[in-house]
């Protein structure tokens, strides 16, 4: 976007208020690590240079992160302003702009971010800041103005009085600096001794005493602004999440019965036409073909492909199976490890028996094979075309 403007990532914090093993911006929303969320975003807006800061596990992030990125190593969790201090060791002789965008916000959109940007770009203040007036702030870092409206500083909840917990305005982390400006005070930013961390918000007090030009770019669309500290504004930020999913299927034609009740995770790809009942769960890596018929009561695990018109109905599960057209499983049923033909009929009750207790074992049932209720297919094993079993069988060879 501009030559002259870095992004820095900040995501090396443990995520203590999850008390999880895994570090915080690897939680999932809909089956996809939080901070690809705001890597996606940092590369849709082509920012040419981008530094992520790690810290907790950071070569677990660093692994499991789908792209390569310039990554700089936070050696001890000092808090946002020693994070950001951290990216400078790299960034010696910029002049430039920073965007600095925080890992544990992954709802922003890109035209926020875009606003944001092009906002201090035109206006050329020292410092914008992403701002939100939101009903309940607590948990955030408040926006205190003077007397003439200007920012003069950002109050972290810990540090609130009676009258400052009133304030609606959060700092949303998301913001763009002037680079040189914010090192000429990040040296003087003292540490909170409750929680032994040196914040980078204490840059805008300190920036104001200098008479820089502080301004926001506020955010109307309140269900971005939700930054996850906590299990429960992870389930918050996976139910948006899994809302604009939906809304993506939806606008493409696929018929959700109840969006509320199915969940869909992030990439699933799902054809015209098809149809889901409520209590449907889809994880990553499926691909559904047009009209199907899916649910109620359904659980499509990673490696499913569903062509054309297929039927499942209520308690199927399938797991690393493909299923040709118009075949149909429509009630409780497990299929793992199977290459289904077209037009077959899975009975009510089938089974593969896919796992041996050493090795999972792939089951092929060929076209308009018609599979009795009950069967168990002891894998590996083959169905061949036409093929019909009886109620009950357990099938050991072919
Ligand atoms: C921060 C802001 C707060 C704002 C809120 C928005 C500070 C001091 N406060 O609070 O004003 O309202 O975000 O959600 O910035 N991180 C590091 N290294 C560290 C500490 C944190 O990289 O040493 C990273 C974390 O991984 C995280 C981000 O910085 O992605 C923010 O840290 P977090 O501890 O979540 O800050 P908040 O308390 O949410
Ligand atoms: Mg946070």
């Amino acid at each position: 976007m501009n030559k002259e403007l870095i992004a820095i990532i900040l995501a090396a914090g443990k995520g203590e208020r999850m008390h999880s093993e895994i570090p915080k911006v690897l939680q999932p929303i809909c089956g996809r690590a939080m901070l690809e969320y705001v890597l996606e975003l940092v590369n849709d807006l082509k920012i040419k240079r981008k530094l992520l800061v790690l810290g907790y596990k950071a070569d677990l992030v660093k692994k499991a992160l789908k792209q390569k990125i310039e990554v700089v190593i936070q050696k001890e969790l000092l808090g946002t302003a020693d994070a950001v201090k951290t990216a400078g060791n790299l960034l010696k002789g910029f002049k430039g702009t920073l965007l600095i965008l925080y890992g544990d916000h992954p709802l922003f959109k890109k035209e926020t971010i875009k606003n944001l940007i092009e906002h201090h770009l035109q206006n050329k203040p020292d410092v914008t800041l992403l701002s939100a007036k939101v009903r309940d702030p607590s948990g955030y870092g408040r926006i205190l103005r003077d007397g003439q409206g200007n920012i003069c500083k950002i109050i972290e909840e810990s540090e609130l009085d009676e009258f400052q917990k009133s304030i609606k305005e959060i700092n949303l982390g998301a913001s763009c600096f002037e680079k040189e400006k914010l090192f000429s005070v990040l040296d003087y930013i003292k540490k909170d001794k409750s929680k032994n961390e040196y914040y980078l918000t204490k840059a805008i007090e300190l920036l104001y005493k200098n008479k820089a030009v502080i301004e926001t770019v506020k955010l109307t669309d309140i269900e971005q602004a939700l930054g996850i500290n906590t299990y429960l504004d992870l389930a918050k930020a996976n139910r948006i999440m899994q809302m604009r999913i939906h809304q993506d299927l939806v606008a493409k034609g696929v018929r959700l019965v109840d969006p509320q009740n199915i969940f869909i995770n992030y990439n699933v790809s799902i054809g015209e036409g098809t149809i889901i009942y409520p209590f449907t769960v889809i994880e990553n890596d499926v691909k559904i073909g047009r009209n199907c018929s899916l649910g109620p009561f359904l659980h499509l695990r990673e490696g499913t492909r569903l062509k054309d018109n297929v039927v499942l109905g209520n308690f199927v599960e399938v797991v690393r199976s493909k299923i040709g057209k118009k075949s149909l499983a429509k009630h409780f049923s497990y299929l793992g490890d199977a290459l289904i033909g077209k037009e077959v009929n899975i009975g009510a009750g089938t089974v593969t028996a896919n796992y041996d207790g050493k090795k999972k074992n792939r089951t092929v049932i060929k076209d308009k094979a018609f599979i009795g209720s009950d069967t168990v297919l002891i894998a590996p094993v083959k169905i061949g075309r036409f093929a019909t079993t009886g109620a009950g069988s357990v099938v050991t060879k072919h």
